[in-house]
């Protein structure tokens, strides 16, 4: 199976933590030249050195920039600059993103904006970028984080169930446009994956057990018995991205251990 990124450029937004620095690892560790965006420089840097200094084959460069995705002009230009540097961008990864779910009559109309400027904006102007020039090389993947409240919203879990469905929506809009060009589109909807996000929910907890603990006891209600690792999620995603996915596009696969109660 040919899971070799060489050649490909890689554009990765919240790639300084979590799943998103587990994929610019494995990106990275399979040939792809790779650029991590994220808004803080601290842990940008941080991640970039660490994953240059694990290596690529054929020593492809990977590269951060500061970026709010969630700013439009600063996106264009963030672009640019990754072109000049890197060259088109081959795969997308829509990742960044945070936990966002209150009562509905709690959410302000500038938390649903906030929320839908994160989560669905960011990747339609991104994917825009990228979009033609995929088409044109005829060869491109874009691959959409989701959560798995894109099927199966429940009660008190907007703003972001209704992004993330959004985001599923766009999804297959755009495997069908991408297809006649070999631009596959997929979403990966997770479940719970240990991250920085889930340090921050431990960090708000009541601090009465340790973070192993705490990521144990809320793994033991999942059907698996356990959280999935940030590397799981990035070896389906590095699956999605190389030649061997050449003939998935429109998914929207669950990522969450079995907890999803559709398929
Ligand atoms: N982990 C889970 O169990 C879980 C569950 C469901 C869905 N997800 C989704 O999966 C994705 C990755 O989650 P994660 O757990 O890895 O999160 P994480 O550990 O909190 O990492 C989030 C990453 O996104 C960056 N980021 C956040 N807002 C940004 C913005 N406006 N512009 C640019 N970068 C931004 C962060 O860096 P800066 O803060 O420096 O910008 C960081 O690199 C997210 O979309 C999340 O909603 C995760």
């Amino acid at each position: 199976m040919d899971l070799s990124l060489t050649g490909r450029t890689a554009l990765i937004t919240g790639g300084s933590l979590g799943l998103g620095r587990a994929m610019a690892e494995a990106f990275h560790g399979a040939g792809a030249r790779v650029a991590v965006l994220a808004r803080r420089e601290g842990p940008l840097g941080e991640a970039v050195d660490a994953i240059a200094a694990a290596g690529a084959p054929d020593g492809a460069a990977v590269r951060g920039y500061v970026c709010d995705v969630t700013d439009a002009a600063r996106v264009e230009a963030v672009h640019a600059q990754i072109e000049a540097d890197l060259g088109p961008v081959d795969i997308l990864v829509n990742n960044a993103g945070h936990a966002a779910a209150k009562p509905f009559e709690s959410i302000t109309d500038a938390e649903w904006q906030a929320d839908l400027d994160l989560k669905l904006f960011a990747a339609i102007r991104l994917t825009r970028a990228v979009w033609q020039g995929m088409r044109e090389r005829r060869w491109g993947r874009v691959i959409n984080l989701l959560n798995v409240y894109a099927k199966t919203p429940g009660p008190n879990t907007a703003p972001t169930s209704v992004s993330r469905a959004a985001g599923m929506a766009l999804t297959k809009v755009l495997a069908g446009e991408g297809a006649p060009d070999n631009v596959l589109v997929n979403a990966l909807l997770i479940g719970f994956i240990k991250s920085d996000q889930i340090r921050r929910q431990y960090e708000a907890s009541d601090g009465s057990v340790d973070f192993d603990t705490f990521v144990a006891r809320a793994g033991a209600r999942l059907p698996m018995g356990r959280m999935g690792e940030a590397e799981e999620v990035a070896n389906l995603a590095l699956f999605l991205a190389s030649d061997a996915g050449s003939y998935v596009t429109g998914c929207a696969i669950n990522m969450d251990g079995g907890l999803s109660k559709v398929p």
